[in-house]
């Protein structure tokens, strides 16, 4: 089906189409189903915390470079939240990439298709693969993104969107990955493959406000390559503020790993809207998760984290 934000994209915008919006959000969240779980993976490499590498500082842009005003981001302990982009940087080890590399190959056979977004992934990664959930709970893992992100991180509280792979081959599509903001404000894309595996698959981006985008066309200057044909090229986006798109890949095969993080201290700024939650995992299996992520917290780096299963993050681990 082609929405009419598809075809107004497909019309300006570097030949991508946009994702599903309003109405179309309601409709495809009626039609899509509860994710099924999967047995975790047996002899699957156990994660270590050594393969998280040492030094993750990277190139970093800030929010205001795209556009945004520093009275309009979320302020708290002192800091504002006005990190844009980072990367891209090596956040784990060649060895965490190979164990990373091999999980993920071997859940493929689990990837389903989505109606409207992507090529071919697998949702909840992290529910299926002991290896994911305790990478994304690692807390040198959770302190190296924090300190990209520059306020404190743990993985989102909302279990189903919380680690995404994704499977891009060349099978003659030329719809995606659209353009679009993603739900999440805090999103880490690992790079699974380099540019000598496919061709395609570039990362672009708006570097402009959201909301300044629609029109833009392929020949705006703002229009931006992320640099990520390493292997292992990791990048933190603050997806909800920055419109993005992957070209199609036209030979080979690029997969990456998306984890979505929450930032206990600013709950309420939380981006996540129902419908676009609901749009991907269906309403039965949306109403609990919004719940978890609304119900009032005394604590909320105690709270949040027992929620999330993961360790505590604070402000002040973020310096140490
Ligand atoms: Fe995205």
């Amino acid at each position: 089906m082609t929405t009419a934000g598809e075809r107004s994209g497909r019309s300006s915008v570097l030949n991508h189409p946009r994702m599903a919006t309003g109405v179309d959000q309601v409709l495809h969240a009626l039609r899509a189903r509860r994710p099924r779980r999967r047995p975790e993976l047996p002899g699957e490499p156990r994660w270590r915390p050594g393969f998280v590498a040492g030094d993750v500082g990277g190139p970093r842009l800030r929010l205001q470079e795209f556009g945004y005003a520093t009275h309009e981001l979320n302020r708290g302990h002192g800091t504002v939240d006005e990190t844009a982009l980072v990367g891209p940087v090596q956040i784990l080890t060649p060895e965490g990439l190979d164990c990373l590399g091999e999980v993920c190959d071997r859940l493929e056979g689990s990837a389903g298709t989505a109606r409207f977004i992507t090529t071919r992934r697998v949702r909840s990664a992290d529910l299926m693969s002991a290896f994911i959930n305790n990478m994304i709970r690692d807390r040198g893992f959770l302190l190296a993104c924090s300190r990209m992100a520059g306020v404190p991180l743990i993985p989102h509280p909302l279990r189903i969107p919380t680690v995404q792979i994704n499977y891009f081959e060349a099978d003659g599509r030329r719809d995606i990955v659209k353009w679009h903001h993603d739900g999440m404000d805090y999103v880490l894309t690992i790079q699974l493959n380099g540019y000598e595996d496919y061709d395609g698959g570039r990362f672009s981006y708006f570097q402009g406000r959201a909301d300044a985008f629609t029109g833009a066309r392929a020949d705006d200057p703002r229009i931006k390559e992320a640099p990520c044909g390493e292997r292992g090229a990791t990048l933190f986006l603050h997806g909800s503020r920055i419109f993005h798109a992957v070209s199609p890949v036209t030979r080979g095969r690029r997969v990456t790993v998306v984890v979505s993080f929450f930032c206990p201290y600013f709950a309420r700024q939380d981006s996540n809207t129902f419908w676009h939650l609901a749009a991907d995992d269906g309403i039965a299996a949306t109403v609990p998760n919004w719940l978890r992520l609304k119900w009032p917290v005394r604590d909320p780096a105690m709270d949040f984290s027992l929620r999330a299963g993961s360790p505590v993050i604070t402000w002040e681990d973020l310096s140490g």
